[in-house]
C-alpha cells in the first residue's frame, strides 16, 4: 500500500483547499514573522502554502515534496505566476533525505508528520534542524495523539452541475498506528457517477513525546496553536 497521492491529488484542492487555506493564513500572520534566510515547506502537497509563503516572504521558499501526483498539482498553481516562480525551489524527495544545511530560519511542515514511523520522524526532524539556521523558527503539526474508530464528511463542492465530494474513515491499527480511508464521490443528479478511494496508514505520538522528539533533534519548543501545532526555535 502506497502513500503515492496518486488518487488524492485529483481531489485534494477542490475538496479541501477553502478550509486549508483560513487556517494556513491565520497561522502564517501569527508565526512567520519575517524570515531573512529562507523558508522551508516540507510536505508541500498541492503548493497550498508554499504559493502563500512565495507571495509573503522575498526569500526563496524551499518546497519538499516526494509525491509526483501531488508536486504536479503544485507547478500547476505556480506556472505562469512569474512574480513567485524565482523564488520557490522544488526538492523531489523525503524531508529525512534533504542534505541541506543552513537554507532557512523558517521552516513549515502541516499535515506530515503523522505519515511517519518514530525512526522516520527522528531523522526528520534531524534534517529540519539542520536546513535552519541557529534561532529558526519551526511550525509544526503534530502527530495525533490517539486514534478512534469515526467517519466524518469532506466538504462539497458543486462542479458544473456535479457535486464532488469526500469522506474519511478512520480505524485504529493495533496500539500506536491508524489507517485513514478517503473516499471521493462525483455525483449527478442524485446518482452516483465515479467513485475512488485511497488508503493513508498513520503512526501516533503523545504531546509530550513528540515534545521530547523535537528537543531530541536540537529545538525548544516555543509555542502551541490549533490545530496540533507545536512552534519550536532550532
Ligand atoms: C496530507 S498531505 C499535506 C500537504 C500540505 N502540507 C497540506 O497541508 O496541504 C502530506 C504531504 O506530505 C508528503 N510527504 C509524505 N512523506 C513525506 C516525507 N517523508 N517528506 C516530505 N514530504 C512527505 C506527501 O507526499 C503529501 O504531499
Amino acid at each position: 500500500m502506497g502513500q503515492e497521492y496518486a488518487v488524492t491529488a485529483e481531489f485534494y484542492d477542490l475538496l479541501q483547499a477553502t478550509e486549508h487555506l483560513a487556517v494556513t493564513g491565520r497561522l502564517l500572520d501569527r508565526w512567520l514573522g519575517r524570515p531573512e534566510v529562507g523558508v522551508l515547506d516540507v510536505g508541500a502537497g498541492t503548493g497550498l502554502a508554499t504559493n502563500l509563503l512565495a507571495r509573503r516572504c522575498a526569500v526563496t521558499v524551499h518546497a519538499v515534496e516526494p509525491a509526483a501526483s501531488m508536486r504536479a498539482v503544485l507547478l500547476s498553481r505556480l506556472a505562469g505566476h512569474t512574480e513567485v516562480l524565482p523564488r520557490v525551489r522544488l526538492y523531489a524527495r523525503n524531508v529525512q533525505d534533504l542534505g541541506l544545511a543552513g537554507i532557512a530560519d523558517f521552516a513549515w511542515c502541516l499535515n506530515t508528520m503523522a505519515g511517519l514511523d518514530l525512526s522516520d520522524r527522528a531523522a526528520a526532524l534531524r534534517a529540519l534542524a539542520t536546513a535552519l539556521v541557529p534561532g529558526g523558527r519551526l511550525v509544526v503539526q503534530r502527530p495525533p495523539t490517539r486514534a478512534a474508530e469515526d467517519r466524518r464528511d469532506l466538504p462539497s463542492w458543486q462542479l458544473g452541475g456535479d457535486l464532488y465530494s469526500g469522506e474519511v474513515t478512520t480505524s485504529p491499527v493495533g496500539a500506536d498506528r491508524v489507517r485513514w480511508r478517503f473516499s471521493y464521490r462525483v455525483s449527478r443528479d442524485g446518482a452516483l457517477v465515479r467513485e475512488e478511494s485511497e488508503v493513508f496508514d498513520g503512526h501516533l505520538a503523545t504531546e509530550s513525546g513528540f515534545d521530547a522528539e523535537l528537543v531530541a533533534a536540537g529545538f525548544t519548543v516555543i509555542g502551541t496553536d490549533d490545530p496540533d501545532i507545536v512552534v519550536a526555535r532550532r
